[in-house]
């Protein structure tokens, strides 16, 4: 038994669905299953910090194997930014919506050929005797303007990934978690828990 270190029920059901997918059969709790879970302060410089400041946390909580993941979008004319920020680009509290209408006006006047972007995903896993792994699953592409799909979260809806030519916001919940940063890291991590 391993305990996902998030409340977020989509993310679980795509954990599940990737890892079965993978041949694991391992039985999944979230944060929602144990009362009391003060969240920890995500104060990490980089992707790989956060999801282990999760992951220590849910595991010391729990006394589990705990699994937790951080994300985002980099954006090359941005010097790589929003990173760890990309929750709250437009603010503490602003929405979704607002952050993605905000990197739309920064990127105004340039070119798609210019607007190099990735999403990137670190995953950890630490266990409660202390043993740490991380993993990094990366999805390249670039950035349109104009809002495409109402598919996925976030920034999807102004991603393409290399070797596609709709946004992330139009592909399939399958077709994205084939791609995507996030499956890469889940499937990287497979190994890990295998060996569990
Ligand atoms: P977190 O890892 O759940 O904290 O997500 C960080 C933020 O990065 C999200 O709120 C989104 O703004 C952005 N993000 C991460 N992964 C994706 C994705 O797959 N699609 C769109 N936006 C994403």
């Amino acid at each position: 038994m391993i305990v996902i270190a998030s409340s977020n029920p989509h993310k679980l059901d795509e954990l599940r669905r990737i890892w079965a997918g993978a041949g694991l059969d391992l039985e999944l709790k979230s944060l929602a299953d144990f009362p009391g879970y003060v969240e920890p302060v995500e104060n990490g410089r980089t992707f790989e910090a956060n999801a282990l400041i999760k992951a220590r946390a849910a595991a010391e909580f729990t006394g589990l194997p705990a699994v937790a993941d951080d994300s985002g979008i980099e954006v090359e004319l941005l010097n790589w930014m929003p990173g760890v920020r990309s929750a709250r680009w437009a603010g503490v509290g602003a929405s979704p919506a607002a952050s993605l209408q905000l990197l739309i006006d920064q990127l105004a006047d340039t070119e798609y050929e210019d607007r190099v972007a990735r999403f990137t995903c670190a995953m950890a896993l630490v266990t409660p005797d202390g043993e740490e792994r991380v993993v990094t699953g990366v999805m390249p592409g670039h950035l349109v303007l104009e809002p495409q799909g109402s598919n996925g979260f976030g920034y999807d809806p102004i991603f393409v990934t290399d070797g596609q030519q709709v946004t992330n916001g139009i592909l399939t919940d399958a077709q994205k978690d084939a791609l995507s940063h996030r499956g890469k890291a889940a499937r990287a991590m497979a190994e890990y828990l295998r060996k569990l």
